[in-house]
């Protein structure tokens, strides 16, 4: 089955919250209580916090990412932060949370300029998607996922994405934060939905290959409805992620789940 080659990947976004002082803490303790070799484990705090975490994590097989990045190279951008930049403190980046879509204004244009530097720059993008409750209300929550996702994707080359480890994350705008989730089911149906776009992209195979999250008040408690669809592979994790706890619960169920899937693959 070709999605067993997909990875189970579980992503904490910080969003702005820590400070260098604890961040190096809070980094270890989620380390130590999420030892699971077949879960990609990922640690997205603020860009202040970027090196504590890196150094916390050294040697536990745990990725840094970062929130963003911006979509120049360099230059007079007052307060932004550059691809280049981030060498050797970040090798992941979410791009087009749905924060910064709303609090920065982030179109799908200025996304998949983000995406270019982001794969340039050797940062393995998580790229973010969802729709409104109103656009869900109305019935048209998959089609504002494909208008995101065509829209950052353009002009880009699947091959080259595929091979920058493009992860896409589902997270549904008024399931973010509000302690609503998004029922697996639902999910599972916009995962689905999300590689169909691909495949009508041209994405071929690598539509199947391409990891898809699920994100929005995920939490130890829910994460085994989102992983008991074969079309989600992971979550990306906000509040839940800032407590050790939940960490340690949502990447042991993730661990079941990857050996599931290893063992159906055969
Ligand atoms: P919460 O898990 O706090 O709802 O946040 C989800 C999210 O936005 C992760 O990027």
């Amino acid at each position: 089955m070709i999605w067993a080659m997909r990875p189970i990947v579980i992503a904490a976004n910080w969003k702005m919250n820590t400070t260098p002082a604890d961040a190096g803490e809070l980094a270890r303790a989620i380390a130590g209580r999420t030892r699971e070799p077949d879960v990609v484990r990922v640690i997205c705090p603020p860009f202040v916090c970027l090196a504590a975490v890196r150094d916390a994590v050294a040697g536990e097989g745990i990725g840094v990412g970062a929130q963003n990045v911006h979509g120049e190279l360099a230059g007079a951008h007052t307060g932004e932060v550059s691809a280049p930049m981030l060498a050797g403190l970040a090798t992941w980046v979410i791009l087009g949370h749905s924060e910064r879509r709303r609090d920065a204004g982030e179109t799908d244009e200025i996304i998949g300029r983000k995406l270019r530097r982001a794969v340039d720059g050797g940062l393995r993008p998580i790229l973010c998607v969802g729709e409104q409750l109103a656009e869900r209300e109305g019935g048209r929550a998959e089609e504002v996922v494909a208008t995101q996702l065509r829209g950052a994707l353009e002009g880009h080359d699947p091959a080259e994405l595929a091979r920058a480890g493009l992860v896409i994350a589902y997270e549904p705008v008024w399931a973010i934060g509000t302690g609503r989730n998004a029922s697996g089911a639902d999910a599972g149906a916009m995962a689905e939905a999300i590689r169909r776009v691909l495949r009508a992209a041209g994405w071929g195979t690598l539509a199947e290959a391409t990891p898809v999250l699920y994100g929005g008040s995920a939490t130890s408690a829910n994460i085994a409805e989102f992983l008991a669809e074969p079309a989600v592979d992971g979550a990306l994790v906000g509040g839940a992620s800032l407590k050790p706890d939940e960490m340690a619960g949502i990447v042991a169920r993730a661990a079941v789940t990857a050996a599931a899937r290893r063992a159906a693959a055969g």
